[in-house]
């Protein structure tokens, strides 16, 4: 075996955010940085030497050398074996079941979510453990600690693999399994539902069309829309996964999906329609002339959980990040099951996962997921609306309205200020620090504050503490202003604030939902002075 030593120095950019680290495929494409990140992998998680390594990405540009150096370091850092995805690919959710089936001690998956791709786009990767979901601060900040001080990294000196061939290879002394990406977890999620109805459903007339934007759920959602549930071919679109998505934008929300939601509109709209992201985490849910917000998706599934065949018996409880709306607490409320709140972020749902606590988790920004693996998934949302549709036999639109007239309805908005200079933005925060627990009392329009603060999170389990993970102002009538930087851009500040307000007059439930917060929007505005901040008088994105 021909292992070399290389030598090599930090970077300063490599902190992680969000969701690992994430940068221009020009940053990674500089020497020794993919491999600064893998060797400070390797050298803080032990597991893994002697261990099994999953290994995938979304496909995107940059993917498929990436995942040549990782074996090659891989196998230079004593990991047992490593299952790689055909072609490179797995999508997120399907990485962190692989993980969990086969016992492996951890995975590195490749993605920039839903930043575009291609030379010009964004890469990223993120380490996930062996319970299959990202790794939890205090192994990001280990890995951070020594990509700090790191002085070299091991690799060995071999040819590139064939990652088309499904079968086994070996790599000095590491055995590779080039894996059908879609197996185990097409077997995985066919134990969630009742395949039958849905297969049912599809066969009965019902129109739907589902949106892979071109990047890694094309096959997941072919395999299992189209093969093995009886869709029609066509169904999925933009089913297969290109390096550049199309040259596209593989975000699933109003905007970048502006295609799949015209064919939602009219009398002769489709009866469903949804789409997933990059690396087939997110979810966006329509019906005809319709839109399932992620925060009112995840109430509904909450609300009628028994409808799914892992869940008939009922449901420990569930949990959402903090800035999505608060639509499930009511749903939990009335069920008798805790609500747990948790920091933006799926990694946070980890440890409530892991003990039980909780059957499904979402956050406001298209993600939904359930106990059944460790990451958000978005074809498990978008099976289990159908599961629920094939049930229910009513359009979305009624489903939506049926609920709201139930447990009244959290209307819900977030504006992004993208690109602002990082420094006004941190400036802005520390303001609104300082400065909100002088406004509580105060009134914007009928709206009184009430509390404000910075969230903090103890997680229930371990005791970990996150500090500092969005300014809240929560008024007297259950409104709410959150204002928290975004931990994902790669350039510059994003600010998001979020805004809601729980209406539960059924006579006033039709209301557009900018016209619905409009004083709030305009008080969210005012007590940041974001204007004065950004010198931005309207947010970039509004969902
Ligand atoms: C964003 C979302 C957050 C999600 C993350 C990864 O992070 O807001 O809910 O978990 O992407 O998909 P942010 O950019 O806000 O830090
Ligand atoms: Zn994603």
């Amino acid at each position: 075996m021909n292992i070399q030593e290389i030598r090599t120095n930090p970077f300063d950019d490599q902190k992680p955010g969000t969701s690992g680290l994430r940068k221009r495929v020009t940053a990674f494409q500089q020497p020794r940085y993919l491999e600064n990140f893998v060797q400070s992998v390797f050298d803080t998680q032990e597991t893994l030497a002697g261990g099994t390594l999953v290994l995938g990405g979304d496909g995107r540009y940059y993917n498929r050398q990436a995942i040549q150096v990782i074996l090659r370091m891989a196998a230079a850092n004593g990991v047992a074996r490593c299952l790689v995805g055909q072609g490179g690919l797995l999508s997120t959710p399907a990485a962190s079941c692989v993980i969990r089936k086969h016992g492996a001690a951890g995975g590195l998956i490749l993605s920039a979510s839903h930043n575009p791709g291609g030379p010009d786009g964004d890469f990223g990767i993120k380490f996930n453990i062996a319970n299959g979901g990202a790794a939890p601060e205090a192994v990001t900040e280990a890995i951070y600690r020594r990509s700090r001080e790191i002085e070299r990294y091991r690799i060995l000196a071999a040819d590139d693999i064939d990652l088309e061939r499904i079968g086994e290879t070996r790599l000095g002394e590491m055995q590779v399994t080039i894996i059908d990406p879609v197996a185990d977890y097409a077997e995985l999620i066919e134990t969630q539902f009742d395949f039958d109805a849905i297969a049912e459903l599809l066969g009965g007339g019902f129109r739907m069309a589902f949106d892979a934007m071109h990047a890694v759920t094309g096959p997941y959602a072919r395999r299992i829309l189209e093969e093995r549930l009886g869709a029609p071919e066509g169904t999925v679109r933009n089913g297969e996964p290109l390096e550049d998505f199309g040259g596209g934008h593989p975000d699933p929300n109003l905007a970048h999906a502006a295609e799949l939601v015209a064919l939602t509109r009219g009398p002769n709209g489709l009866d469903f329609a949804a789409a997933s992201d990059g690396d087939g985490d997110r979810n966006m849910i329509l019906g005809r002339d319709c839109f399932v917000t992620p925060s009112d998706s995840l109430a509904i599934l909450t609300a009628n959980h028994m409808v799914f065949p892992a869940w008939r018996d009922g449901i420990p409880g569930v949990a959402r990040s903090m800035p999505t709306s608060r639509a499930t607490d009511v749903v939990a409320e009335r069920l008798g099951i805790p609500c747990y709140e948790t920091p933006t972020g799926w990694k946070f749902f980890g440890n409530l996962l892991d003990a039980g606590r909780i059957a499904f988790c979402g956050e406001e920004s298209f993600g939904t997921g359930s106990a059944h693996v460790r990451e958000k998934d978005g074809l498990w949302a978008v099976l289990a609306w159908l599961n629920l549709l094939a049930v229910e036999r009513r359009p979305v639109a009624e489903v939506l309205r049926d609920h709201w007239r139930r447990f009244g309805r959290h209307y819900y908005t977030r504006h992004d200020y993208e690109g602002i200079d990082s420094a006004a933005a941190q400036t802005l925060m520390e303001q609104l620090r300082r400065l909100m627990h002088g406004l509580e009392g105060e009134c914007y329009g009928t709206h009184q504050v009430g509390h404000t603060d910075d969230f903090r999170y103890v997680d229930p389990i371990d005791g970990s503490v996150s500090e500092h993970q969005g300014i809240r102002f929560l008024f007297e009538d259950g409104s709410r202003i959150v204002y928290r930087l975004s931990g994902t851009g790669t350039v510059g500040a994003t600010l998001r604030v979020y805004i809601e307000r729980h209406e539960t007059r059924p006579e006033r439930l039709e209301d557009d939902t900018q016209q619905a917060l409009a004083d709030l929007i305009r008080a969210s505005q005012a007590i940041a002075d974001i204007a004065y901040h950004t010198g931005r008088e309207a947010p970039d994105v509004v969902t």
